[in-house]
């Protein structure tokens, strides 16, 4: 079921991915990108563990992620209102500028546990290897609009996995990740964060 999940979104992703980003002026980004270097840093390496990292990530992830906050797919009260009045050329322009700042790594905790599941899933419950998409060494895929893991802060991707596990967060196509999530115990969770962190 997961094989078809990978497939079928692969071919729609494609398509939203090189469409949301097109077009993006990194210079333009940077200027308008400064109401959003107190929680993002000036760089996109965010300055407390709260706030996500956005350097290095894919324009094509970061543009879907901000027209998701734009509609409410994804709602945060924080980002929703921040995204509310950006218009398509201002997205673009903003995920072209944190797409070429460099991310600076974390270190991570390199547990078995994290590693087991970070490639080769746990085939008891059905749970996919997140290499599959995220790559062996966390870059994702920008084609396939798989953001990049390694280098954000683990306790980011630790939150997130929760809310992917509660439904809070539902914008993942084809509820690709909520599948995942779902099948993560809290030690899964923690511990795979904790190594996607510092691939
Ligand atoms: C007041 C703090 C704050 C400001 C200002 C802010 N953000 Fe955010 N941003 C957040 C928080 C918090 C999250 C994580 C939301 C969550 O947990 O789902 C986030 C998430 C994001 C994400 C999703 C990242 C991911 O890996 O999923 C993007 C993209 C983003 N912000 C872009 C921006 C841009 C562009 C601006 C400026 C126009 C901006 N943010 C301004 C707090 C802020
Ligand atoms: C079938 C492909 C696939 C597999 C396997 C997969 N992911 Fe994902 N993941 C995605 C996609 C697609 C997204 C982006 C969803 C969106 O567009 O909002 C994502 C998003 C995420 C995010 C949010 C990143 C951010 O910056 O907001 C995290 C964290 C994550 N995945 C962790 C994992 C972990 C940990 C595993 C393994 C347990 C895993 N993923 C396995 C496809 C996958």
């Amino acid at each position: 079921m997961i094989r078809n999940l990978i497939i079928g979104s692969f071919v729609s992703l494609a398509l939203f991915g090189t469409a949301y980003a097109e077009g993006g002026d990194a210079g333009a980004g940077k200027a308008k990108a400064e109401g959003c270097s107190g929680c993002h840093g000036e760089d996109g390496n965010a300055p407390a563990p709260m706030f996500p990292k956005l350097a290095g990530q894919h324009a094509s992830f970061l543009a879907k992620q901000l027209h998701d906050f734009k509609s409410k797919k994804r709602d945060d009260p924080t980002m929703t209102a921040m995204a509310a009045s950006l218009s398509d050329a201002d997205i673009a322009d903003l995920s072209a500028f944190y797409a070429k700042q460099k991310i600076t790594p974390e270190k991570g905790e390199k547990s078995e546990l994290g590693e087991k599941i970070y490639r080769a899933g746990n085939a008891a419950k059905g749970t996919p290897a997140c290499s599959g998409c995220h790559g062996p060494s966390g870059a994702g895929n920008p084609n396939a609009v798989y953001p990049v893991l390694a280098g954000q802060y683990a306790s980011y991707i630790s939150k997130t996995l929760h809310d992917y596990k509660s439904g809070e967060r539902a914008n993942d196509p084809n509820q690709i990740m909520r599948t995942i999530a779902s099948r993560l115990s809290e030690d899964e969770i923690n511990a795979v964060a904790e190594y996607a962190s510092g691939l």
